[in-house]
């Protein structure tokens, strides 16, 4: 009895020197591990009991609980202490540099040809026209048997095509919308509609295999070519906004009659000639024509009683001209170094 109480006395003693000496909340840390520790002073005390006579275990049981409690609360208090101490003194070596500038978030942009669509949406819309969708993916009929392009014209060579299955292609053209919105809706139709288009075509600075076109279609009573180059005329002007040079020039397709085209004064060279425009001082941006009568009856519209005109405007195009990039080659890259340079300010 006598040693174990002693033992006790030791410990305990040894213990308020230990936590006295404590300068750090580390410093408590290891006291508690040496005292209350698997293999600490009270484990080896817990030994010693097991050695102890029958009728003296409960009072030394007693002994040794008394001790770890009284080491618990010790060390709960002084690691309150010291530890507060250490957060005072942390922080005010740590001063919170308030003018640092935050961490923007990665913002991301449109792409050069989402703001054009939606800028010529946008313009189409104010002059009346509603937005209509056709398919990426489209049968012979609707890209061309429908528009006026039987089997083996030759007008087909001119949109090399990617074919998936004899009847089936990637669509070369906006135009398949224009025989589906007639199926679909009565004159008076007044319809802009934008989409994707390929072309088996050699990649250039200004052509691509895959590129966007929005195709206008106006059909009513007494429509004329007047009101084709009037409409035309008016969105030119709604969108070079500085004034551009335009020319219009006859042209062919199998689904207008009369056709032309529509070229715009090169921005990249101001006419001189380059790459861009072939060096013609020149670039294409659409194809237009009063609609034929072939195609207003593949539409179940009756060509003796409505007239209409269209037109079909090379997105891509417009994106050079009007943001003045040099190749078309660069909208389909995601070169972020190159996308970044459309992102608006603010
Ligand atoms: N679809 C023609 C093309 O892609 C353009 C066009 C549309 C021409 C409508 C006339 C009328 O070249």
């Amino acid at each position: 009895m006598k040693t174990f109480a002693s033992e006790i006395a030791k410990i305990r003693e040894s213990f308020l020197q230990d936590l006295q000496e404590a300068i750090r909340s580390k410093d408590v840390e290891e006291i508690r591990i040496k005292y209350l520790g698997k293999k600490g002073s009270l484990s080896s005390l817990m030994k010693l009991l097991k050695d102890a006579k029958e009728e003296e275990r409960p009072l030394f049981g007693k002994l040794v609980n008394d001790l770890k409690e009284e080491i618990t609360s010790h060390i709960e208090n002084s690691l309150k202490r010291l530890s507060l101490g250490e957060q005072s003194q942390k922080f005010s070596r740590e001063k919170i540099d308030v003018t640092l500038p935050g961490r923007r978030a990665f913002v991301g942009n449109l792409h050069p040809v989402t703001m054009m669509i939606e800028e010529l949406i946008g313009i189409f819309s104010s002059m009346g026209f509603s937005v209509q969708f056709g398919p990426d993916l489209e049968s012979d009929f609707y890209n061309f048997e429908a528009l006026n392009f039987s089997k083996d014209h030759p007008a087909r060579d001119m949109q090399d095509s990617f074919y998936v299955s004899p009847n089936m292609l990637l669509r070369t053209q906006t135009s398949n919308v224009q025989v589906r919105v007639m199926e679909s809706y009565p004159p008076p139709i007044r319809i802009v509609a934008p989409g994707r288009c390929f072309r088996n075509e050699n990649v250039s600075a200004r052509s691509h295999v895959l590129f966007h076109q929005i195709e206008a279609l106006y059909i009513d009573k007494g429509v004329t070519f007047a009101d084709l180059m009037a409409t035309l005329e008016e969105f030119l002007a709604k969108f070079f906004k500085k004034g551009v040079k335009v020319r219009f020039r006859p042209s062919y397709f199998p689904f207008v009659e009369p056709g032309m085209e529509v070229d715009v004064r090169c921005t990249q060279c101001s006419g001189q000639g380059c790459r861009l425009c072939k060096y013609s001082g020149w670039l294409e941006i659409l194809g237009a024509g009063m609609v034929h009568p072939n195609v207003m009856r593949a539409g179940g519209v009756d060509p003796e009683i409505f007239t209409g005109f269209a037109w079909g405007l090379g997105i891509e195009r417009m994106a050079l001209l009007h943001y003045e990039i040099p190749d078309i080659r660069f909208l389909t890259e995601n070169d972020m170094r190159f996308l970044e340079q459309f992102k608006e300010e603010g």
